[in-house]
């Protein structure tokens, strides 16, 4: 019998729509496309199975958090933008589900404005990745594989 895959569910907020377009000198000049290819080319190569979801809407990702409950998602990477400084529901919606999860900044949110330094999901998760631009993503896949452990 073959072992259910390994799901991991990538998450990406406002605005990462205009990646490759949007002050590529803070987030870089691959598009949304390219990266999230690399992180699904990396899942691959581990046997896991990544999906991608964005969206600009703070209700729709609550929603699509919401069906991790359902949908046989294991690991969740987020990159929830703005929301991540401001969103209190987006914090419940994560506790909700109880799904372990990793957080992801291209920029190093830390050496930015002092608003950014405020993250209202780094406690809860199970890691931040901060600065490390679309490799950022890579890493959060392979650190998710790692916590899920051996299949
Ligand atoms: C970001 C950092 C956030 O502060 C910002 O609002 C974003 C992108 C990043 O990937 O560096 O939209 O999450």
């Amino acid at each position: 019998m073959t072992k259910p895959k390994r799901k991991l569910l990538l998450i990406n907020g406002p605005n990462l729509n205009l990646l490759g377009r949007r002050e590529p000198e803070i987030y870089g000049t691959l598009t949304l496309d390219d990266i999230v290819a690399g992180a699904i080319s990396a899942a691959r190569k581990n046997n896991a199975e990544l999906t991608h979801f964005q969206s600009n809407s703070e209700s729709a990702i609550i929603e699509r958090i919401h069906q991790t409950l359902d949908d046989g998602t294991n690991f969740l990477i987020i990159n929830p933008g703005a929301f991540t400084h401001t969103s209190i529901a987006m914090r419940d919606a994560l506790l909700g589900v109880s799904m372990p999860f990793i957080e992801v900044h291209l920029s190093n949110v830390l050496a930015r404005e002092e608003f950014r330094k405020r993250s209202y999901l780094s406690d809860i998760a199970i890691a931040v990745i901060s600065g490390a631009g679309a490799k950022g993503y890579e890493l959060a896949v392979l650190t998710a594989i790692d916590q899920l452990g051996p299949q």
